[in-house]
């Protein structure tokens, strides 16, 4: 007997709002319900036959969600970053000094994960602290307190301007800020960071500010003037090392810690006393690679992970991992996560429609990826170099040739972690 999805499920799957997490509610939507998605039954080809035209149909619109639901996996690298943002993360929150928090700036290629690595700890942060909280105050009732947002997860606007950087916290909370001036906003940006006891306050892409704008200078002054208000502040970008984000920080090679000077807007706003320093931790989300035993093993776990959850009737065991299979992939996507689950995906797609239903170097020759995703910033960096595909018109802003400058001997500097290169 071949178990059929219950409609309700079927349904659930196939109606789910945006998994959008930029204001409050829709980050706590997404944290509840992210896990939530059933997969379809793997059925093989004479079972699929026997249905009737309305199942068959049914069953291959609940496989499709399947493949493009693909489950997140954990990789080496997505660990190195969880362990690090998660332990800042929960240090920071338990810490009683009034001592500024160290933040974390995850980097990495476009495509490669640092979104949804980095959210992925923070739901389960927020979960746990939200129980914890729940515990010790099991009487607090919604509603009459301020909103709880352990955490807040805002997206760098494409023209940032201090103001419209406040505007974008203020609105994942849901305030009105229309004719506030800018010491207004940051009052109001002061206010609710601690009003709704955000420990984690995530800014992704950040590198979409160039710092050779005096606007987005501000923009990241007023960044870390927000350091001061106890939270743990989340930058993510790309190439972060390049992007003249750290240009006035210096290298701790003691703590391995990047030290930035202390924030002009905090001394001009009077969020401080102090003129303390900020620090960051700063962490590489890689690709894979294929060279070494260890990251051959890890790039096959992850294909296995890929192949259970695709549900095409005729698949073999080995699929994506025997053979050639496993290089070709590689040279296809150059190890990158998103690049990979993009041509898988639609590799998917293809197989049911031409009734092949399983994946080959053949079939996955005709698929093009194409990211034509309009969150994402090209001129960020945020769409990476496809392999075999033209460079894109728009260079990554890390790219630009950096203006010759004449300086002390740097010689013996210790510059911090070398980060990799795409295609190195
Ligand atoms: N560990 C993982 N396992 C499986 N799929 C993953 C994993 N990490 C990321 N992905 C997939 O890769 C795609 C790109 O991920 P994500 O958006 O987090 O990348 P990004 O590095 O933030 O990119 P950008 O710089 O463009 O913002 C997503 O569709 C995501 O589902
Ligand atoms: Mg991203």
């Amino acid at each position: 007997m071949i178990e059929l999805p219950p409609p309700n499920v079927l349904a659930a799957a196939l109606t789910r709002k945006s998994p959008r997490r930029d204001t409050h509610a829709e980050w706590r939507n997404w944290c509840e319900t992210r896990l939530q998605f059933v997969p379809a039954a793997q059925l093989m080809f004479h079972q699929w036959k026997s249905l009737s035209l309305r199942e068959r149909s049914l069953y291959d619109l609940y496989r499709t969600a399947t493949h493009v639901n693909l489950t997140l996996q954990e990789t080496p690298m997505s660990m190195k970053v969880s362990r690090l943002v998660n332990r800042r993360v929960r240090n920071n929150a338990l810490k009683q000094k009034p001592s500024t928090r160290a933040g974390v700036m995850v980097s990495g290629w476009g495509y490669q994960g640092k979104t949804e690595t980095v959210c992925e700890v923070l739901a389960t942060f927020e979960q746990d602290w939200r129980a914890l909280h729940d515990h010790l105050n099991p009487h607090a009732v919604e509603g009459t307190r301020d909103l709880h947002a352990p955490v807040a997860y805002v997206q760098t606007p494409v023209t940032a301007k201090p103001k419209s950087t406040c505007q974008a916290i203020l609105d994942f909370f849901g305030a009105d800020t229309k004719k506030m001036t800018l010491p207004e906003l940051m009052r109001q940006v002061t206010a609710s960071l601690h009003d709704h006891g955000v420990k984690a306050l995530v800014l992704d892409d950040i590198t979409r500010l160039r710092m050779h704008r005096a606007d987005d200078q501000d923009s990241l002054d007023l960044i870390r003037a927000f350091m001061s208000m106890n939270v743990t502040l989340i930058l993510i970008g790309v190439d972060i090392p390049h992007s003249g984000l750290l240009r006035e920080g210096k290298w701790d090679g003691e703590a391995r810690q990047w030290v930035l000077p202390p924030s002009r807007h905090a001394r001009v706003h009077g969020l401080e006393a102090t003129q303390t320093e900020r620090r960051f931790d700063l962490v590489e989300l890689d690709r894979f690679r294929y060279t070494t035993p260890g990251q051959i093993t890890a790039f096959h776990d992850h294909l296995t992970g890929l192949e259970d959850n695709l549900r095409l009737l005729k698949a073999r065991p080995g699929m994506l991992t025997s053979g050639t299979m496993p290089e070709y992939l590689m040279r296809r996507t150059d190890g990158v996560v998103g690049l990979l689950e993009r041509l898988i995906e639609d590799g998917a797609q293809e197989a049911m429609d031409s009734g092949r239903e399983l994946l080959d170097e053949d079939l996955l020759d005709e698929i093009i990826i194409s990211l034509d995703d309009p969150g994402r910033d090209p001129a960020a960096g945020e769409i990476p170099a496809i392999p075999g595909s033209p460079v894109p018109d728009t260079a990554p802003a890390s790219a630009a040739p950096a203006r010759p400058r004449k300086g002390r001997n740097t010689v013996f500097d210790d510059h911090g972690p070398e980060l990799a290169q795409p295609g190195a």
